[in-house]
């Protein structure tokens, strides 16, 4: 799911592998390996104690009748030897049973919980570090919904699949044990039955495993279409696309659908055998049991054939829920393999190794810069890009759509790693600096401002998280904030977002300047809009720009002239390379690109 070339692979090689890889879950158990054990002895005692029930019930319905049960020197140890001692004695089991499976229960759950809420806290903080290209590979809808059902399927495993596994797996044992113990030959004709079963029970476990996880993985596309939907409600609404997105939703719901069927079919298939299968040797084991209990000498006492009957058939039970278990197991195996793939890819704690903490002023430079992003790398975004800048200087990015303005306001974040070339940071290479400190040089001022659910303070805040109430005020005021912030009823404390008020393409702006001014960054990185606001707000904008690009140096990808024609200096780029660099008036003089695009923008100048 990671990197979609190698999906394919992965999912033919797997057993050992992801194994492997689930076996790091019980890294995660380690903590906790106290309370697990305790529950494991919980667990143990009311799996034998469950041995106990088919045996005294047996007795208690061959009762005294029919001769020596091959039991009863042990219960004449243990003084049942009545009927009345054998029913007290069942309700007793019943009592220790139901007391043990609580506190197994209990401590399963506390285990369970405690090790999934450590690999969600793992999880997550892994994502939140990882690197950008990362995000371009996955879908977030499709990551979302995975880790989502991935939590769940190892949540109900560890929680119940694994208690109820073993207690099935004892009760097999136990009763083969008893019953080679009454009588050999039974056993072994039991015995004989189990490699078959066996045996189609992995084959078709395998088969109908595959067969879910292509389910789960169009039931993870379906989730992104509806998150790409709705995020995007206002495109769809005015494009009138709904009818367009709903049958593209309908198609992949109808293929969940197909896949859970034909899944749904071959379960049927596999589980109507195992009936058929299982149940004829019930009845065949059965019918020579009680061939032995007759005649006036006969090889099995009465109770000791009801025991065996009993035996027999929770057996069977047992051995006919072990092909859901196992198939619950391997899912669950599957999904902590998909999680630990996400774990274990290099978050930028392990890409970005750079230590150094350099005083950054604002220095920068880009020597030799070449660059393609990391899925396409036969494309080449940056070519060779050359320039200095000093402190406190404004540099204006011009040039067409795709030119790769915003790729280099990433690489100043340092988003990802360069193919050719430096760039150095007060003469340091980017690529020795510590991320977190440099990132906390810069801000940036995105083209589309993504507002946080939560109050405009809240939002302003995300600059710097220890302000003080009057440094937000401050910040809103020198963003032209303040006025418009004041205007709701309740100020800085308004809701914004999903469950709050919707604030204009230009008030958001604004908020993200304050944002940006509250972090008084060293490296400012403008993404204009190119959305056009009405004149006020693109004045109120502008002197907020103004006031933030002060002090600073400051990288504007600018569309309005206005805004370029104040930058120290301009770069031109042209499909990745940097074709002319000066002021606003020496590259008009000069006649070139430059000047050709200004007079095709005429009206604004
Ligand atoms: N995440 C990405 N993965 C792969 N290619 C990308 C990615 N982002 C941009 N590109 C490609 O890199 C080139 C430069 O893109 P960039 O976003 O830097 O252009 P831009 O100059 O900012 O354009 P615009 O003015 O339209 O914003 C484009 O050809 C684009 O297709
Ligand atoms: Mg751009």
């Amino acid at each position: 799911m990671l990197k979609p070339k190698k999906k394919k692979e992965k999912r033919i090689k797997l057993s050992k592998e992801s194994i492997q890889k689930a076996k790091r879950i019980f890294t995660y158990m380690r903590p906790y390996r106290g309370i697990f054990a305790i529950g494991w002895v919980f667990l143990v005692l009311s799996s034998l104690i469950g041995l106990l029930f088919p045996l005294l019930l047996g007795q208690l319905l061959g009762g005294d009748s029919g001769g020596e049960s091959s039991m009863s020197g042990l219960f004449e140890k243990m003084n049942i030897n009545n009927v009345n001692k054998f029913a007290l004695a069942l309700f007793i089991i019943f009592a220790l049973q139901s007391v043990f499976s609580f506190f197994r229960v209990v401590l399963f759950t506390n285990v369970t919980e405690n090790t999934l809420r450590d690999i969600r806290k793992d999880a997550f903080s892994r994502l939140i570090y990882m690197p950008m290209d990362f995000f371009n590979q996955n879908k977030v809808g499709e990551l979302t919904s995975r880790i989502a059902s991935d939590i769940t399927q190892i949540q109900s495993t560890l929680q119940t699949t694994i208690a109820e596994f073993f207690r099935q797996f004892v009760i097999i044992i136990g009763g083969v044990a008893f019953l080679a113990f009454i009588s050999f030959k039974l056993a072994m004709i039991m015995l004989a039955t189990l490699p078959v079963i066996i045996v189609i029970a992995i084959v078709f476990g395998k088969f109908i495993k595959k067969l879910s996880k292509n389910a789960q993985d169009e039931a993870a596309k379906s989730n992104v279409v509806i998150e790409e939907s709705l995020m995007g409600i206002s495109n769809v609404k005015s494009f009138t696309n709904e009818q367009f997105m709903l049958s593209k939703y309908k198609k992949i719901v109808q293929s969940i659908r197909n896949l859970q069927v034909k899944s749904g079919l071959w379960r049927g298939v596999f589980i109507s055998f195992v009936i058929f299968t299982m149940f004829s040797a019930i009845v065949f084991i059965i019918w020579q049991g009680l061939l032995m209990t007759q005649g006036p000498n006969p090889e099995l006492a009465r109770g000791d054939f009801f025991s065996f009957v009993m035996f027999t058939v929770m057996m069977g039970a047992s051995f006919g829920s072990l092909p859901d278990m196992y198939a619950n197991i391997q899912k669950a195996i599957g999904a902590t393999e998909n999680l630990m793939n996400i774990i274990e890819t290099d978050s930028e704690k392990e890409t970005h190794t750079g230590t150094k903490k350099p005083t950054i002023t604002g220095k920068v430079a880009f020597s030799s810069v070449s660059f393609s992003y990391p899925q396409r790398e036969d494309v080449p975004v940056l070519k060779n890009i050359q320039f200095d800048v000093e402190e406190n200087q404004t540099i204006a990015l011009v040039g067409s759509s795709g030119a790769g303005k915003s790729t280099i306001a990433s690489l100043l974040l340092n988003y990802y790693p360069i193919t050719d070339g430096e760039i150095l940071f007060n003469g340091e290479n980017v690529k020795n600096i510590d991320t977190n400190h440099l990132r906390s040089h810069i801000a940036i001022v995105p083209q589309e401002v993504i507002l946080f659910a939560g109050t405009i303070k809240e939002n302003i805040l995300f600059g710097n998280t220890d302000a003080s109430n009057e440094e937000v005020q401050t910040a809103a005021e020198k963003a032209n904030a303040l006025e418009f912030i004041n205007s709701f009823p309740d100020g800085m404390e308004t809701e914004v977002g999903d469950r709050g008020i919707q604030l204009s393409g230009g008030q958001k702006q604004r908020v993200a300047i304050a944002r940006a001014i509250l972090k008084d960054p060293k490296i400012l990185i403008l993404d204009e809009a190119t959305s056009a606001l009405d004149s006020e707000s693109e004045r109120l904008v502008q002197e907020a720009l103004n006031t933030l690009m002060q002090g600073r140096t400051s990288f504007v990808i600018a569309h309005r002239l206005s805004t370029i024609k104040n930058a120290d200096r301009i770069f031109v780029l042209e499909k990745g390379e940097i074709i002319e660099t000066g002021k606003h008036d020496e590259l008009i003089a000069k006649k070139g690109v430059y000047s050709n695009l200004v007079s095709l923008q005429g009206v604004e100048a």
